[in-house]
């Protein structure tokens, strides 16, 4: 599990994240939704260890294990993975070899190409888009399934998605959706979306809104559905 207390994230100096505590349990879906520019990605980078988000206090521990002062490959290592909001291009690096360096050996180059065509195949992925250096030329869809498929190869405990349905076609959608359904047992997910449609294929047992960088809110899957019909301003009780 996955257990955040009094989180404190800055950027410059600047506080995004305020006081941020929850407690993400393992095998359970949660759903972070929140305006544009409310944090929810400064929480998802800080906690994968991107250099930026300062944290400026509070804790952050992943099955017991207090995971703030490692650097993002050890937080990988310990089982956190993030499939980022916009994908960047690796010049240079396939994501084969990406893999082989994440893995350090873990398993063989030959298990690892099969897994590689064995989840390109169940995400419906071209086996020349996988060759090519990682995202490179890749549309805002196909990035999304590369972080998936990165994202399973390593096998980690907690997956944090970043808006992994934003700019996805509906079938794509579908697709992704379906993949991370069959490969969620005894993981915890957390999917950061503006939307509801990724819920079609599975619930998230707990939904949090986060505004101006603070919690607000938690609720049950309704809550996400009451977002979609009525907004932010209305659902804040004001
Ligand atoms: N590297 C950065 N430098 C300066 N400001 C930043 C940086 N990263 C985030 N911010 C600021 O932090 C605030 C929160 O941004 P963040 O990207 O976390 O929002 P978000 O909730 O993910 O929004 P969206 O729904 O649009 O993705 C914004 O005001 C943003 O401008
Ligand atoms: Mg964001």
């Amino acid at each position: 599990m996955l257990s955040i207390n009094k989180l404190t994230i800055a950027v410059k100096d600047k506080i995004i994240i305020k006081d941020f505590s929850y407690l993400f349990e393992k095998g359970k879906i949660y759903a972070i939704m929140g305006p544009n520019g409310s944090g929810k990605s400064t929480l998802a980078l800080a906690l994968a260890g991107h250099p930026v988000y300062q944290i400026k206090s509070g804790k952050i521990t992943l099955n017991n294990q207090y995971i703030q002062d490692l650097s993002p490959d050890k937080r990988s290592k310990a089982g956190l993975f993030l499939s980022f909001q916009s994908p960047l291009v690796l010049n240079g690096v396939s994501l084969f070899q990406m893999m082989r360096v994440a893995l350090r050996g873990k398993i063989s180059p030959i298990d690892l190409n099969n897994k590689i065509k064995h989840l390109s195949k169940e995400l419906v992925i071209k086996e020349e888009l996988v060759k090519r250096p990682l995202n490179e030329g890749a549309s805002g869809g196909e990035r999304k399934k590369l972080e998936l498929l990165q994202g399973l190869i390593l096998q980690p405990k907690v997956m944090i998605f970043d808006e992994i349905d934003t700019g996805v076609d509906v079938d794509s959608l579908k697709i992704i959706a379906k993949v991370m359904k069959k490969y969620q047992k005894n993981r915890t997910y957390i999917v950061i979306t503006h939307y509801n449609r990724i819920f079609q294929y599975f619930k998230p047992d707990k939904v949090l809104i986060l505004s101006k960088g603070v919690l607000k809110q938690t609720g049950g899957w309704e809550l996400a559905q009451q977002i979609e019909n009525t907004g932010y301003e209305k659902n804040s009780g004001k």
